[in-house]
């Protein structure tokens, strides 16, 4: 896969050297190359923003600064990929990442100040690219370099072969369960009193995979109720239902809603 960022601050990215990011570019498996946004500037100073139309705060980066440097760093014929760090995205999200992680060649454009010119994002689609305006998260950064690191560590690790052992991605939170990750112990089995859960070291599968699946369920309830609202019924059984029903949760209109609250008088 080729990757390509390009910023205005090329050091922020210096990250993606290390770990498994970092692995997977000296062995072949990821072409990442970072680009200063200064080096498609013409005047003296490298300017890359000016003031905005129509007023107001802050500085816009310039369009055709942007435009050549997506000339150069997009593939021809519209078959690039546009990733747009902005607060104002889709929310990322893990099927964002699974998505990206098939593309050919993504090119991600990190923008400072108030953001690019909206031209530059609409003449990308023009010419046939797809193009994603991509929020991490509901607060706002500085700029679009951590961001770009996000997402390329969220992608890059589904990419065959950066993750040593694939079972790692099979049942980590975010995946195809729809459920946050069960807490995980290692040796040693007591520490400072606090002591492994009992079944984990019976050795027994199915009490281990039956107690994993129930915490998953009770720390799902207790931070993301999104989650358990957004569960597909008809992959639960009885004893998901059964636990859900204990933490406030029933199904109707085949969905799970959290049991009626009383109504106060
Ligand atoms: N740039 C500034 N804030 C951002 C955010 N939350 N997500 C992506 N890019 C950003």
């Amino acid at each position: 896969m080729r990757v390509d960022v390009v910023s205005i601050f090329p050091d922020y990215l210096a990250a993606l050297d290390l770990s498994l990011v970092g692995k997977a570019r000296r062995t072949g498996l990821l072409d990442l190359r970072v680009h200063d946004l200064r080096g498609w500037a013409t005047d003296r100073h490298r300017t890359v923003d000016d003031t905005p139309f129509g007023g107001g705060a802050g500085m816009v980066m310039r369009p055709d600064v942007w435009g050549r440097a997506l000339d150069d760093v997009l593939p021809a014929g519209g078959a690039g990929h546009l990733v747009v760090p902005t607060p104002s995205g889709e929310v990322f999200t893990q099927r964002h990442a699974e998505r990206l992680a098939l593309e050919a060649h993504v090119v991600i454009a990190c923008g400072r100040y108030e953001g690019i010119d909206a031209r530059v994002a609409e003449r990308a689609r023009a010419a046939g690219h797809r193009v994603s305006e991509l929020s991490i998260g509901d607060y706002v950064l500085n700029g679009g370099e951590v961001a770009a690191l996000v997402m390329i560590e969220a992608f890059g690790r589904l990419l065959p072969g950066v993750v040593g052992n694939p079972h790692s991605l099979v049942e980590e939170s975010h995946g195809a369960a729809g459920l946050l990750e069960y807490p995980v112990y290692t040796k040693p089995p007591a520490w400072e009193g606090l002591e492994v859960p009992e079944v984990l070291l019976s050795g027994h599968h199915a009490r281990i995979e039956r107690w994993r699946r129930d915490r998953a369920l009770e720390r799902t309830a207790a931070r993301r109720p999104d989650m358990v609202a957004a569960l597909d019924v008809a992959a639960l059984d009885k004893a998901d239902l059964a636990v859900l029903a204990g933490l406030g949760w029933q199904v109707s209109d085949g969905r799970l809603r959290p049991a009626e609250e009383p109504v106060a008088e």
